[in-house]
């Protein structure tokens, strides 16, 4: 099986932000992973719709809860993506297989999930800005992954 990056959400909010972060990621060819509990059932329409059209089941992935996240990763990087961070994404060398995670667009990651990730980084953003869309951030991020690695899954 190919090595893909992994793109994880935690606890997502807002069911039209993750479907367009699943379509990016089955178009660039990266698994996604999602933290529960979500801000919208699973069931929701909006959510279903792109999930079922775009992603391969075996492409995506659901943890129960934080803890379960973190205890499948033993052997795996994981990088925080937060406007807190002091380095910034484009000086980082990416793995193929690093997962990449994301906070939730109400209120980013709490402070029990930052002190468990050692590498964080930071999209450098004009100063006084908030935070950029969260379906923005990851496609930046993930296109960074691909091109240092050569997008080296793709047939061309
Ligand atoms: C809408 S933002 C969250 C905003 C939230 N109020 C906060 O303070 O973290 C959703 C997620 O997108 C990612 N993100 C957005 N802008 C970013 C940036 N400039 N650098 C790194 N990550 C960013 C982060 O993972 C963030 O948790």
């Amino acid at each position: 099986m190919k090595i893909r990056p992994k793109i994880a959400l935690y606890e997502p909010d807002i069911p039209q932000n993750t479907a367009a972060i699943i379509r990016t990621c089955a178009c660039l060819g990266s698994n996604i992973e999602i933290i529960q509990p979500c801000g919208f059932l699973l069931s929701d329409k909006r959510f279903k719709r792109v999930a079922m059209d775009y992603m391969d089941e075996k492409n995506i992935k659901f943890y129960k809860s934080y803890k379960d996240f973190f205890s499948s990763k033993k052997n795996e990087r994981i990088i925080l993506m937060t406007t807190k961070a002091s380095d910034p994404y484009y000086k980082f060398k990416f793995k193929m297989n690093d997962t990449i995670l994301f906070g939730r667009e109400s209120a980013g990651v709490p402070d029990k999930i930052h002190k468990l990730i050692k590498i964080k980084l930071k999209i450098p953003m004009i100063k006084n800005k908030r935070s950029l869309n969260i379906a923005s951030s990851v496609s930046i991020v993930l296109a960074e992954n691909l091109r240092q690695n050569n997008f080296k899954n793709y047939g061309y």
